[in-house]
């Protein structure tokens, strides 16, 4: 590798150099998304150059017209002047119940369907009641890489986690990873994301039922986070009541909950609004620990009108209806949701095609023997360079990305690329930065 400095970059060098100095962040590999950003939107103004950016998980795409219809229409009948119901309007209910049966095959009850300031909020309730079944052992263990701000959720609780990478043990491998952390009774909760933020790993059926099952085996609660439901675009999802449905756990286990993001699947992120959705027999458990703190034993009554009262009474009522519109579009098989969105998985084909004939390896590359799939996020290193390292290398090359590091990754060579807002009008910039910097490096 060159030792010399390379200051014939695409995007200005000197102007690169002096906005990483001003943003007085220690280490640009390792800045949170939004700290990325502001730096990134700081050289763009400066240069005037357009990066490609890759850093942020934003939907790059148009609200389906239905919600957006319907929320117009609520709002002009006067429920913004309304308190909604906190566990959400009844129609909506009904319909998240009967989607979850439409593309998920798994029956639920409407009163563990519930609506939440998006499905970080969902997450942020789920940790909170855990803390409230038990003092001592609530413990999170996260089946990593992972979703940064969940951990950041439990550390603002003062909640313990575990974390490892599942990178290495796959298929039946996590059986026995998952029994050395849960055999010490500690842990209420499993949680990870499927497919996964920010490998885009997918579990198989066999993963997700080792899952389940160690699950029944010692009585913890699997948080199954869908905030990319159905956008495993080699199979279809998307016919309602038909197979192949969305791989779910819920299969293997009642002891689940459910977090079903609209942000991504809907393109809905900017009106905060996901699906809470608790298993009928752990919305109907009874727990001693809730009846002396409470005065009611029950989860789901508790989740409601103690958890989610407390943090917000509610979701906000005009999305309610746009995600009520939306889903009954979408159950009643008359919007196609994947179809509006697998334009992503068509995007990281040709991205990941133009990073791997200019040097980069794909990390996280296969789910089992299979090949991984295309679709929101995937994830590169470059030889002889660290995460952090290529990832202040990109700011000179006008490209921009998170490191793998602050994912629970241990793959440290590693960065994820979101391909949400990059068109392809782009590509070919895109195409040329990867030539010079792999020109540059070699
Ligand atoms: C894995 C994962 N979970 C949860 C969320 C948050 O979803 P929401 O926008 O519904 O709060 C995201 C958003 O990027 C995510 O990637």
């Amino acid at each position: 590798m060159n030792t010399e400095i390379n200051t014939n970059t695409p995007i200005n060098y000197e102007v690169v150099k002096q906005k990483i100095k001003e943003s007085g962040l220690k280490n640009v590999g390792s800045a949170s998304i939004r700290e990325l950003v502001r730096l990134v939107n700081e050289i763009e103004s400066e240069t005037g150059d357009k990066f490609v950016r890759m850093e942020m998980g934003v939907p790059g795409l148009m609200p389906p017209e239905v919600g957006t219809n319907a929320e117009i229409e609520a709002l002009k009948k006067g429920v913004a002047s309304k308190y909604p119901m906190i566990d959400g309007i009844p129609q909506l209910k009904d319909e998240i119940s009967l989607f979850v049966k439409n593309f998920l095959d798994i029956d639920v009850n409407r009163n563990g369907c519930i609506p939440t300031v998006g499905s970080m909020q969902g997450g942020f309730a789920v940790f909170l009641m855990s803390q409230n079944i038990s003092k001592t052992n609530n413990k999170t263990l996260f089946i990593d890489p992972g979703f940064p701000v969940q951990k950041q959720q439990l550390d603002v609780l003062s909640l313990d986690y575990d974390t490892f990478d599942v990178y290495n043990y796959r298929g039946n491998n996590l059986r026995e990873k998952l029994e050395s952390y849960l055999s010490d009774g500690s842990y209420t909760t499993i949680i990870y994301s499927n497919p996964n933020n920010p490998s885009w790993i997918c579990f198989s059926e066999t993963e997700l039922q080792i899952i389940g099952e160690v699950s029944n085996k010692y009585n913890v609660t699997v948080v199954e986070d869908l905030a990319y439901f159905a956008m495993d675009f080699r199979k279809d999802y998307s016919k309602p009541g038909q197979a192949p449905y969305q791989p779910t756990v819920a299969k293997y286990t009642d002891n689940w909950i459910l977090l079903i993001s609209s942000s991504k699947s809907f393109s809905y992120a900017g009106q905060r609004i996901g699906m809470l959705v608790i298993s009928d027999t752990l919305y109907n458990k009874q727990f001693d620990s809730l009846k002396e703190k409470f005065g009611n034993s029950g989860f789901g009554y508790n989740m409601v009108y103690k958890i989610l009262y407390s943090l917000s009474s509610g979701t906000s009522h005009s999305p309610q209806y746009g995600l009520y519109a939306m889903l009954k579009a979408v159950n009643s098989g008359k919007f196609n949701f994947v179809d509006d969105i697998k334009v992503y998985g068509e995007r990281a084909g040709m991205m990941k095609k133009l990073f791997v004939e200019n040097g980069f390896k794909i990390v996280y590359d296969k789910d089992e023997d299979e090949p991984l799939a295309d679709g929101f996020y995937f994830t590169v290193s470059y030889p002889g360079l660290t995460g952090e390292e290529l990832i202040e290398e990109f700011m000179y090359y006008g490209i921009s990305a998170i490191s793998l590091k602050i994912t629970g990754s241990e793959r440290t060579e590693g960065i994820r690329a979101c391909v949400s807002q990059t068109s392809k009008e782009q590509f070919a910039d895109l195409e040329y930065r990867l030539k010079e910097f792999n020109k540059n490096h070699k």
